[in-house]
């Protein structure tokens, strides 16, 4: 198995084989689905990049407004030398509004699963704050994560978790994550972004997006299975859909099998009927009374909301148990 975008060996065959298994498994289900993590190799993470330029896609455009709306009381709350850990650090531009206003920040740990993306802007963004210490760490900060060395004392340590990303995690594994963020950010606090309940018609929109990007998205998991598995997924056999389930309070995006046809994925084969789907992702949206009881229920405290003016998305700021025994 060669891994095309990174050769360096063992590490690319060992995400091959979990992509595999995870894959075999989706796809043996009486209800196909595959984790959306496995949308984010490096084309997935352009692909995502742009989609977050759409004009119908609303929520990063919201959230950075919020942000540069805030960022000096934001900086308030996080004090003078404060280090930044961002989970799903992507592009690492929202975290430069944060920079920017911030009293000397004295370290950014970016946290990515996607090598290629994570060491660009992490060289970049050390560029452009020649003071700040940028510590990128390759990782599935899903689990346990293990941090840099722990800078003295000076500031606090602050995790970041924007773009509604929690929203793409199932309720249980949001809580899951959440428990062990308090954990990892015991005496400090997280700045947590997420999208809120609205109308469905604009929900719709985001994800159906005119130019097909989120399309292109949605069938990157394909394409990465085909170049990586050595599967032989139809692209053309598969259409993109997306729709808001309102009694789950999320969006699902699928894929839908345009015909009756076998798939080959390592060695076994999966049939697909025709209309059958591949459910690639769940989108869950929030009410910002809904996220507190989620943050308290992980041993967090809430602090202070930010919305917009149009209640479309909010930043809401958490402070992290003090110890191990609150938690
Ligand atoms: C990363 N995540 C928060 C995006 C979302 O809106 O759930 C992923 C995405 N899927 C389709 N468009 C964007």
């Amino acid at each position: 198995m060669m891994d095309t975008e990174d050769a360096s060996g063992i590490t690319g065959d060992l995400d091959h084989t979990e992509f595999l298994l995870d894959l075999k498994q989706g796809l043996a289900r009486q209800r196909k689905s595959i984790s959306p993590k496995y949308f984010y190799d490096a084309a997935g993470s352009r692909l995502f990049d742009q989609i977050c330029q759409l004009p119908e896609y609303y929520p990063t455009r919201t959230e950075l407004s919020i942000l540069h709306h805030h960022a000096p009381q934001i900086a308030v709350q996080l004090g003078p030398h404060a280090e930044i850990l961002e989970f799903g650090a992507g592009s690492m531009q929202k975290v430069r509004v944060l920079l920017d206003a911030m009293d000397r920040p004295a370290r950014y740990v970016p946290i990515d699963i996607s090598a290629a993306h994570l060491q660009g802007a992490a060289l970049q963004l050390a560029k452009d704050y020649p003071h700040l210490q940028v510590e990128p760490l390759e990782a599935d900060y899903t689990q346990d994560l293990v941090l840099p060395p722990d800078m003295p004392p000076e500031g606090r340590r602050v995790g970041f978790f924007p773009g509604s990303t929690l929203g793409n995690f199932e309720p249980l594994d949001a809580l899951r994550f959440m428990h062990m963020c308090a954990k990892t950010l015991q005496g400090g606090a997280l700045i947590l972004g997420a999208d809120l309940v609205k109308s469905p018609d604009r929900l719709h929109a985001a994800y159906n997006d005119a130019q097909g990007i989120t399309a292109d998205f949605n069938r990157n998991v394909l394409v990465r299975a085909n170049r990586e598995l050595g599967a032989d997924f139809q692209l053309d056999q598969f259409a993109h859909s997306a729709f808001y389930n309102a009694p789950f309070q999320r969006i699902e995006m699928h894929l839908v099998s345009t015909c009756q046809q076998t798939v080959q994925v390592g060695g076994s084969s999966f049939v697909f009927a025709q209309g059958e789907t591949l459910h690639t992702e769940n989108s869950y949206k929030f009410t910002v009374d809904g996220l507190c009881q989620l943050a308290q229920r992980a041993g967090f405290t809430p602090g202070q909301t930010w919305t917009d003016p149009d209640q479309q998305f909010c930043l809401l700021w958490l402070d992290a148990p003090k110890s191990r025994s609150h938690l």
